[in-house]
């Protein structure tokens, strides 16, 4: 049995918002009151400390099978405790790439023991190739995973668009079948064409190739009018240009079923970090202006945008150190809740239930999976933060394996201090 004292519990599913005692027994919130007093093994102070239902990221790329001198399920899973995220929504860009069965028994078999909840996605393509559907039935039904190995949830090509409109149309159809989300990594592969910065002042006074912003914003107008037409869900993933979110702002007002992700990096950051020539400010999509900046963040004040996810995408020193021949992308699990934070709440751009809605509920809504909140009878994930607390990033002393921060050496402000999931406290600061 674990008792929270004084934690000032933010939940707006719950209705409560106030100081609180909670009451933990066997994995579940079995009381939330002013105080309770009760004898328990661990009593833990919170004063000072929020507590909202544990937070879930429907965006990383866990690197396991195939690529763990980046990261691995198991040390993913420590670095979302530690950055206070209770589950998430693993990519399928594996090596093999997750659209079979066996890869999902694997993943099922490692997250067993992994500290926080791993949900895997799976590809919209076999091989991730753009050419054949996966099998999108036999990987969503838990009855073919007898042995106890979970489906996916979720199908994705993420890392990669899927180039034919036709079969993006027809996997929003079968996955809506099967009962999974459509995630899209929209992208226009012929436009990015090799590019690996913004397309603007800065790449053209480094002398690079840019990404133009059309590239994205194609695919998010190509998803749209499939979802419009076909009737059909679909979710964007990593929005970073004012165009996309001007894009969804519409699509939705019209009624079409689409929802969309951004990340901290691109409500945070600007193309200028790329002056640097640090390829640990390189991830796809890339950072935009400042005026992509000001529209993501007018999109999430506005709810066009539905969450906030970290395309947490671990890369090892040495593939990060050559600016121009590093893959993309950045880790985020540790810094994602300090950012929002900081860029967000403190700057009085959203309260703490948007705080909830981006970061607890909206993704598990998209993904179907059950509603949680601080209230007895719910499971205790639970994510406790100082929001005051300033301290300096220092990714050495991150748990992911991985290194690639873009939010190095800043000062954010709100720190995560536990983590608790399925009653058991996963992360202590
Ligand atoms: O920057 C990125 N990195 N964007 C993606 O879409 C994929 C990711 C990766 O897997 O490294």
């Amino acid at each position: 049995m674990i008792l929270l004292k004084n934690a000032h519990v933010a939940d707006y599913i719950s209705g409560i918002d106030g100081e609180k005692d909670i009451l933990i027994d066997n994995g579940k919130i079995t009381a939330v009151s002013d105080k309770i007093e009760k004898n328990c093994e661990t009593v833990m102070d919170c004063t000072g400390l929020i507590a909202i239902p544990g937070i879930f990221d429907m965006h990383v790329h866990a690197r396991d099978p195939g690529q763990t001198h980046k990261e691995d399920l198991l040390t993913c899973a420590e670095a979302a405790a530690a950055g206070g995220i209770t589950g998430f929504l693993c990519m399928p860009n594996t090596e093999p790439v997750i659209d079979n069965a066996e890869t999902l028994k694997y993943i099922a078999e490692k997250a067993k023991s992994a500290k926080v909840k791993i949900y895997p996605s799976c590809a919209i393509t076999k091989g991730q190739e753009g050419k054949e559907l996966c099998d999108f039935e036999l990987l969503s039904k838990a009855e073919n995973f007898p042995s106890g190995g979970s489906p996916a949830i979720a199908v994705t090509d993420d890392g990669r668009p899927v180039r034919n409109s036709a079969t993006m149309g027809e996997a929003m159809i079968k996955a809506s079948m099967a009962g999974m989300t459509v995630i899209s990594h929209c992208e226009d592969l012929d436009i990015a064409c090799g590019g690996f910065m913004n397309a603007g002042k800065v790449s053209i006074m480094l002398g690079v190739r840019g990404i133009h912003r059309a590239s994205e914003n194609i695919i998010t107008s190509r998803e749209i009018d499939l979802a419009r037409d076909l009737c059909e869900k679909v979710h964007v993933a990593h929005v970073s240009t004012k165009e996309s979110v001007e894009k969804v702002r519409a699509a939705k007002a019209a009624g079409v079923q689409v929802t969309c992700e951004t990340a901290p990096h691109y409500f945070a950051l600007t193309e200028d970090m790329l002056l640097t020539l640090d390829a640990d400010y390189r991830m796809n999509p890339p950072l935009r202006t400042q005026e992509d900046v000001d529209a993501v963040i007018g999109g999430i004040m506005d709810k066009t945008i539905d969450c906030i996810a970290t395309d947490h995408a671990p890369h090892s020193l040495q593939e990060k150190a050559d600016f121009r021949a590093a893959p993309n992308g950045v880790i985020g699990l540790e810094t994602s809740l300090a950012a929002t934070l900081t860029f967000l709440y403190h700057t009085e751009k959203i309260s703490l239930p948007d705080i909830v809605r981006l970061m607890c509920v909206n993704p598990r809504k998209i993904l179907s999976l059950r509603e949680i909140s601080i209230a007895p009878g719910q499971p205790a994930d639970i994510t406790l933060f100082n929001p005051n607390e300033e301290w300096t990033v220092e990714p050495d002393k991150f748990k992911s394996k991985s290194k690639n921060s873009c939010f190095k050496g800043m000062k954010l402000k709100g720190r995560v201090k536990y983590t608790i999931v399925g009653g058991e406290v996963v992360y202590e600061d």
